[in-house]
């Protein structure tokens, strides 16, 4: 694994050339996306700036060009007609003025009218390494480029620890304001979330205070990229909470979950309905963000990072790493949380036809499991062993995955098995592989699970328990992966 000193890892991009030879070196990788959102070069990370704008999704990613190393981070910026075909727009935010020396990390958009804003966090450090995080916006121009205010929009809370990013902006039209969320560590180095709001969006900022959320006010060190949303009347909260491991995941100190309940913007609280649940319980979704402007008081559209902080993957060698999840869609029915792929992803399904056993490298898979326990072994050698196995115990109504038997084995101190516990027997298993990414919805959306996974020449088999019946289908490229910067 390659060492990156800070000054490799900071390090400045001034024009598109310095990038070129790497980037025609990643775009030959067998691991490339052909249906997901990836880096163009080096690391991507958490999803930015997600939001419907006269009628194109702006989405951008935290991106680090020089190799799959965290560093100087910029905001990348991609568009899509539909969520499904996505384009390149090049660099959304560069890390250009001294309030975000050292990284644009992590924020939102909301289109108002005919205009899109972009919040994020500018990541100051001074000589001394020493960080302040400052809240800043930007706004979408004619052309399609993102233009920074100034100023920022407010600084930190000097009662709170360091940690104080990832603005969440969204409008309350009882109250006729915009909210940021801020995700916070506090002073005790308790995780939370800090709450500003405004009657427009660029100026006007106050603090209200902290978000009270009962029972959890001990819970992680850091809840980086908050986001409420209603839907169909219950308030849904989303984070990622760090610094601490939960039951039934391993040694990861990152999650990203979710708590259904009511939020109250009079007393700034939020009661839960019920314990916290995990928002995917793969090995790798972490960070993810809700579009705004989606327009349907019933559903939201959320995309994850695959990957989490600290960890290692196998393309470090070939200098990136990372990809958005797919969109899905977030729906409430009985007291419930359902997630369900983005509707429209079926027509990527090819006509070409599939062979038995066989496993393209991006295909959709549709299982509909009968009574009793069950496998599916994805990426098996000729000889049906090794690969990502799945195991249902009905008796336990728990699925556990296993990825200890490929051949590229990675994060094994993190995990390599997890389980999915459900509540209703397990009915229908979708699944969806690109080349370097599996994610599976369980049950019509009761479920999910996203890994990456690095299939070698030979892991390219699967089989499933006798009689089980199946669909599958190749699905075709749409994501363009263009040199853009
Ligand atoms: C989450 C996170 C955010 C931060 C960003 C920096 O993965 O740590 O809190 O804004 O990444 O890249």
């Amino acid at each position: 694994m390659k060492e990156w000193t800070r000054e490799e890892r900071y390090r400045v991009l001034h024009s598109a050339d310095e990038i070129k030879d790497l980037y025609d070196r990643v775009k030959t990788s067998v691991y490339r996306q052909t249906y997901h959102v990836q880096p163009i070069t080096g690391l991507s990370s958490d999803p930015n700036g997600f939001a419907l704008h006269e009628g194109i999704w702006h989405l951008c990613y935290q991106w680090c060009p020089w190799g799959a190393v965290h560093g100087l981070k910029y905001w990348y910026h991609v568009t899509s007609p539909d969520l499904i075909h996505w384009q390149n727009a090049g660099i959304g935010l560069a890390p250009d003025r001294d309030y975000d020396n050292k990284g644009a990390h992590s924020g939102s958009a909301i289109s108002v009218g005919d205009e899109l804003y972009f919040f994020y966090t500018g990541n100051h450090r001074d000589e001394n390494w020493v960080r302040t995080p400052w809240t800043c916006a930007a706004t979408l121009t004619h052309e399609g480029r993102l233009e920074k205010l100034p100023e920022p929009l407010f600084g930190p809370r000097p009662d709170y620890a360091e940690h104080q990013r990832d603005p969440k902006v969204v409008y309350n039209a009882e109250k006729e304001r915009y909210y940021i969320f801020l995700g916070a560590m506090s002073a005790d180095k308790r995780g939370c979330v800090l709450v500003y709001s405004s009657p427009k969006p660029l100026e006007g900022w106050r603090f209200e205070g902290e978000l009270k959320v009962h029972g959890y006010e001990h819970f992680g060190g850091m809840w980086e990229c908050p986001y409420v949303v209603n839907l169909s009347g219950t308030d849904v909260l989303i984070f990622s909470p760090q610094y601490t491991t939960l039951p039934g995941r391993g040694n990861s100190t990152n999650h990203n979950v979710y708590f259904l309940g009511k939020m109250d913007y009079d007393t700034l609280t939020f009661t839960p309905d019920g314990p916290y649940r995990f928002l995917d319980f793969g090995f790798d979704f972490y960070a993810a963000q809700g579009a705004a402007n989606v327009g349907d008081p019933d559903k939201a559209i959320l995309v994850g990072w695959i990957g989490l902080p600290d960890n290692h993957y196998p393309t470090e060698e070939e200098d990136w790493e990372g990809s958005m999840s797919l969109p899905r869609e977030l729906r409430v029915r009985d007291g419930k949380l359902l997630q369900t792929p983005i509707s429209g992803i079926e027509q990527l399904r090819s006509d070409a036809p599939v062979q038995l056993g066989i496993l393209p490298p991006a295909c959709e898979l549709q299982v509909n499991v009968g009574e009793g326990d069950f496998d599916l072994n994805l990426f098996t050698r000729e000889d049906g062993t090794g690969g990502l196995r799945l195991h249902y115990d009905a008796a336990a109504r728990t699925c556990t995955l296993d990825r200890s038997g490929m051949d590229k084995r990675f994060n094994t101190q993190v995990f390599e098995t997890l389980d999915v516990p459900l509540e209703q027997p397990l009915s229908r298993i979708r699944v969806f592989i690109d080349r370097s990414s599996a994610e599976l919805f369980f049950n019509d959306g009761e479920a999910t699970f996203t890994t990456h996974i690095y299939p070698t020449e030979r892991e390219f088999h699967f089989d499933l328990t006798p009689d089980t019946p199946f669909r599958m289908w190749k699905l075709e490229r749409s994501v363009t992966d263009e040199f853009v910067v």
